[in-house]
């Protein structure tokens, strides 16, 4: 397995509970989406993968990465996990890049930073084919401006890419395609579900069932709760739990409205 959290739970020290006894688990090479609505508790339970929640939360449960429990190991075994074996999509683009410091420079760092014998001139022509790929022409331009010069489509595909060049086991995806526009964002959950094929794991979080009907499994949330958990189909064509049946329906009118329209 390659991420499996067992009754994980997080409250704050006020005492309210955010995560309540959430469990999963993802295989190498599959993709699970976490879906549900806002204020549901979906990046908390990123966070709290990434290692990034501080001590004002309260952690209960365990977080294993193949056989290594990431809560037990210390900060210097965790640096040789984050940004390489693990890496993280933030929620939101804008505040994931330094805004001071060009993007390619911003880019360069956060890949030599793991791969200490990189040659710089490499480096910049490896982000420049897989921005190319994610749709991304003029790299030479991108990579001189910065962040705030981009647009948050933009500046979600270069956080896309900074995490893939890594080649990660698993990669956390927050939100990642929210700033795309529709047609885009099934292409890049394509290309996300091809480095699947290639053996990464993929843990997805979208508002959007659409989306997430390329992942293999996905777990519904709801005010901290894991509501349902089954495969794609399953939970697409028969969901059990009402809010899932009522998130199916949004997504089908969503769709017969778009049919209506062509
Ligand atoms: N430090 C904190 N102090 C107070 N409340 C918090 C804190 N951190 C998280 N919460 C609350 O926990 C709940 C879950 O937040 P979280 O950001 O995980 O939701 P989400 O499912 O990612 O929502 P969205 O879809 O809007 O991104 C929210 O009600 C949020 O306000
Ligand atoms: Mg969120």
């Amino acid at each position: 397995m390659a991420l499996d959290v067992r009754n994980l739970k997080i409250s704050l020290s006020s005492g309210e509970m955010i995560v309540n006894d959430v469990s999963f688990e993802i295989s190498h090479g599959q993709m699970l989406s976490l879906v549900g609505g806002s204020g549901a508790g979906k990046t908390t339970v990123c966070r709290a993968v990434m290692g990034l929640l501080s001590d004002n939360y309260i952690i209960e449960g365990s977080i294993n990465f193949g056989v290594r429990d990431l809560r037990k190991l210390n900060k210097k075994q965790l640096s040789g996990v984050y940004g390489k074996e693990i890496c993280f999509i933030m929620q939101n683009p804008m505040t994931a890049f330094n805004p001071s410091i060009r993007i390619g420079k911003q880019l360069e760092r956060s890949y030599l930073r793991h791969h200490l014998k990189a040659e710089k001139k490499e480096t910049r022509k490896k982000y420049e084919t897989i921005l190319n790929g994610l749709g991304l022409d003029d790299t030479e331009r991108i990579l001189k401006n910065y962040p705030f010069e981009l647009s948050g489509g933009m500046l979600q595909r270069i956080m896309i890419a900074a995490a893939i060049i890594q080649e990660p086991k698993l990669l956390v995806a927050d939100e990642a395609t929210t700033a795309i526009d529709a047609c885009n964002r099934m292409e890049l959950m394509q290309q996300m579900k091809k480095l699947c094929g290639q053996g990464m794991s993929v843990l997805f979080v979208t508002h959007d069932l659409k989306a997430a009907s390329v992942s293999d499994w996905i777990m519904i949330m709801n005010h901290g709760r894991v509501v349902e958990t089954g495969q794609t189909d399953m939970v697409m064509n028969s969901p059990r739990n009402e809010f899932t049946k009522e998130l199916v329906s949004a997504c089908e009118l969503r769709r017969d409205a778009y049919d209506r329209t062509k």
